[in-house]
């Protein structure tokens, strides 16, 4: 759906396909992407790590030492903010992040 402001918005999921605290995994656009949930709080990251590949939706939720969502790649446990993609040990955006919200009942997400 395309909105306003250009933005292009693709449907990717059920909101009842994410509980609470959980990951998925999804494609678009031929994109991987990992959704996370928080509440009533989403975030799209790149599914694929940075570092080399590892896949972000299986990683392990937690929070930093200053108290923002974060995830840890399962594979050597590079850990980023899930709001800004930032590497919490190198402070560098190295994940990419996408908007992504919920509209009616279903998870969307926009490239860009
Ligand atoms: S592939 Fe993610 S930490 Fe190495």
């Amino acid at each position: 759906m395309e909105e306003n402001n250009g933005t292009q918005w693709i449907d990717v999921a059920s909101v009842e396909d994410l509980a609470e605290g959980q990951a998925m995994e999804v494609v678009a656009q031929g994109e991987v992407i990992a959704i996370f949930r928080n509440g009533d709080q989403y975030y799209a990251l790149d599914g694929l790590c940075a570092h080399q590949g590892g896949p972000i939706a299986k990683g392990s939720c937690s929070t930093t030492d200053k108290g923002e969502p974060c995830v840890t790649c399962p594979w050597h446990g590079w850990q980023y903010e899930l709001a800004t993609g930032i590497q919490t040990i190198n402070r560098q955006p190295l994940q990419r992040t996408f908007p992504v919200r919920e509209n009616g009942g279903r998870i969307e997400v926009s490239l860009g």
